[in-house]
């Protein structure tokens, strides 16, 4: 069973490496996610400007989510479960973080701009789809929006 907790500044790299090795569980070639490392990178100053949570189980990280926020809105900037642990039920377990964090926040919107393959699991949560944006990360890349009202009501299951 694994636990949440607030990321520490020491496992940032490795937490970039679990991004980009979950991204790649798409099927991307090498130079896609070459080209992706610099997105995926997480920095000190992540620390600071966004909230940054984990899963872990026996020392081992399993998942992370960060949110941004900026005024009543909140940007899931990152998703990402290891390979190994997919489909065991972190991702529900990190979006619920990421959706009570939100609220607590004060958000009245969380939003997410996914990767098209993990659509699905953002509709199985719950999520909106509104359309598609360009990619921040690709442009001329189009990738699906969603978005989650937060309602006073509106929590997470079990949280
Ligand atoms: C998308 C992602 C975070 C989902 O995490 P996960 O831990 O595998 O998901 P869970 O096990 O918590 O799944 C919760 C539910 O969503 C479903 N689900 C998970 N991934 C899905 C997908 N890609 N499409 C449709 N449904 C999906 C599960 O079957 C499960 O359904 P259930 O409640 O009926 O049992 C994970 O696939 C991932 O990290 N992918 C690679 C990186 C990525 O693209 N991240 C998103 C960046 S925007």
């Amino acid at each position: 069973m694994h636990q949440l907790r607030a990321a520490r500044i020491d496992e940032l790299a490795k937490l970039t490496e679990l991004c980009l090795q979950s991204k790649a569980f798409w099927g991307y070639d090498e130079a896609f996610i070459h080209d992706c490392r610099n997105k995926l990178t997480f920095q000190p100053e992540d620390m600071e400007r966004s909230q940054i949570c984990v899963a872990e189980h026996n020392h081992t990280l399993l998942g992370v989510a960060q949110l941004l926020f900026t005024d009543e809105i909140a940007f899931l900037e990152r998703l990402f479960v290891a390979p190994a642990n997919l489909k065991t039920g972190i991702g529900k377990a990190l979006f619920g973080w990421s959706i009570n964090t939100a609220h607590r926040a004060g958000a009245k919107r969380l939003l997410i701009e996914c990767d098209r393959h993990s659509a699905g699991f953002y509709q199985r949560m719950g999520a909106r789809e509104e359309g598609s944006v360009e990619s921040g990360a690709f442009p001329g890349q189009r990738v699906p929006r969603f978005n989650i009202t937060l309602t006073p009501c509106r929590r997470a299951e079990g949280q």
